[in-house]
């Protein structure tokens, strides 16, 4: 009697452990869809300029006076622009819409947005520079600040959206987008529309890869009408990154791209390397020294008309190797991978363009290789498939074992 009342509860606490751990998992993807029905995302309020003044738009302004821009504070020369509006003979580039704003020298404008304490934000605008060659936009959240070069002429359509992301210390962002330009000309200075947030979160390491985030689908806030991706530009702070895992870091951006405007080998997300050498992505994966390791990735064409030949370089440790993209009629992308041996508990993989590529179709817009799926594992991962399960197996038996 004793004897099978014993069995009962062993057939118990074994039912139980299952259960839980059945639970568990459940819990585990509620919280996840929970986690993402809190997240903040979209647009800031009024972010794309598009709301009526309270005295109306500056041409049909019916009060003298600057306009004041709804859910905005300014300071400084702060206009707010209509297309079709014309500076010094150039029909001023409006991103989105029939609104932005320019900001002259020194002009600023700020808002305050509501943030969750703790949490990485990513904040996405559309900027592009009207006639100073240097000009250049610095958006903060004190005390950090982080200055994007407009400089560079991304794309032939004048405008990019580009993405900087900022730690939450507060429960409030106070977000400022501040011109640091000094020109002669006090009417230059860039053109800035369509401000969103997002909240990142890191994607937990998968159990067969080294790499976080290789899938690339955590990221920025995307426009859905946007066409052009979303540039991210040079950060080297992993810890605040748009694209959670992974850092640029090289003085040139990389173009975040869906697959909603472009060919992108898995899921909705993808990266695309421009400027050749000038745009790097690297992550820091861990490892353990001695050991054999591949890294794999798909390289593709991002079927933007971009010119080929295309090809990367990769990094992995202290081995490197170019892939060129084999065009196939079959798929936009092929797999590449590259072996080598750790040598520290943490290793540096990276990437960049071979080539300086730009669209066959307008000489000048620059595109690249497109980079998916990156994974970094034991070169020999095939044969222990299935090892998982058996040390969950034997951690229950161990967990039985303890609790008699
Ligand atoms: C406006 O900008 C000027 C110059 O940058 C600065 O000295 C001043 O404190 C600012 N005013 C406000 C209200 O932020
Ligand atoms: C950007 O703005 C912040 C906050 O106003 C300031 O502390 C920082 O020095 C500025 N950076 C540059 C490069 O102007
Ligand atoms: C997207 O397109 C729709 C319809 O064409 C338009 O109403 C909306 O303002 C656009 N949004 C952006 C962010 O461009
Ligand atoms: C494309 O697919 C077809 C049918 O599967 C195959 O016969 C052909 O060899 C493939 N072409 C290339 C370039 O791989
Ligand atoms: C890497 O190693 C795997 C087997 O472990 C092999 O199939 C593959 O061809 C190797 N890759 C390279 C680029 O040498």
């Amino acid at each position: 009697m004793a004897r099978s009342s014993t069995g009962m509860k062993w057939v118990s606490v074994f039912t139980l452990l299952i259960l839980s751990l059945l639970a568990l998992t459940a819990f585990a993807e509620d919280g996840s869809i929970d986690d993402d029905m809190k997240r903040i995302t979209g647009l800031v309020g009024n972010g794309d300029f598009e709301a009526t003044p309270s005295n109306g738009f500056p041409n049909e302004a019916i009060v003298e006076g600057p306009s004041e821009i709804p859910n905005w504070k300014s300071n400084g020369s702060v206009e707010l622009v209509e297309s079709g509006q014309k500076q010094g003979g150039m029909i001023l580039i409006i991103p989105q819409g029939r609104h932005a704003v320019k900001l002259g020298n020194d002009a600023e404008i700020s808002q305050e947005v509501p943030v969750e304490k703790g949490s990485i934000y990513s904040v996405t605008f559309c900027a592009a520079r009207t006639c100073a060659q240097l000009e250049s936009i610095n958006v903060s959240v004190a005390p950090a600040s982080q200055t994007v070069d407009l400089q560079t002429i991304y794309s032939i359509q004048g405008w990019n959206p580009y993405a900087v992301s900022f730690n939450a210390d507060q429960d409030t962002f106070s977000l400022v987008f501040k011109n640091p330009g000094m020109e002669d000309d006090p009417a230059c200075g860039p053109i800035i529309d369509n401000i969103a947030i997002k909240k990142l979160f890191t994607p937990d390491k998968p159990k067969d890869n080294a790499v976080i985030n290789g899938d690339f689908e955590e990221g920025p806030w995307m426009f859905r009408n946007t066409s052009l991706g979303v540039l991210l530009p040079t950060n080297l702070d992993e810890e605040t990154s748009s694209l959670p895992g992974w850092i640029v870091e090289s003085n040139r951006a990389v173009r975040y791209i869906d697959s909603d405007h472009y060919s992108v080998p898995q899921g909705r997300r993808a990266i695309e390397l421009l400027s050749g050498k000038e745009g790097i992505i690297s992550q820091m994966v861990e490892t353990k020294p001695d050991k054999l390791y591949s890294l794999t990735f798909s390289l593709g064409h991002a079927d933007d008309k971009c010119k080929e030949p295309l090809a990367v370089m990769a990094f992995a440790g202290d081995q490197a190797q170019n892939v060129h993209y084999t065009p196939n009629s079959n798929s936009t992308f092929q797999t590449a991978n590259l072996n080598f041996t750790a040598k520290a508990e943490r290793t540096r993989i990276a990437f960049y363009s071979i080539y300086y590529n730009t669209r066959s179709d307008d000489m000048s817009s620059l595109c690249g290789p497109v980079v998916d799926d990156v994974r970094v594992w034991f070169s020999t991962s095939n044969r222990l498939r299935g090892l998982g399960l058996v040390r969950l197996g034997l951690g229950i038996l161990g967990l039985v074992w303890l609790l008699m």
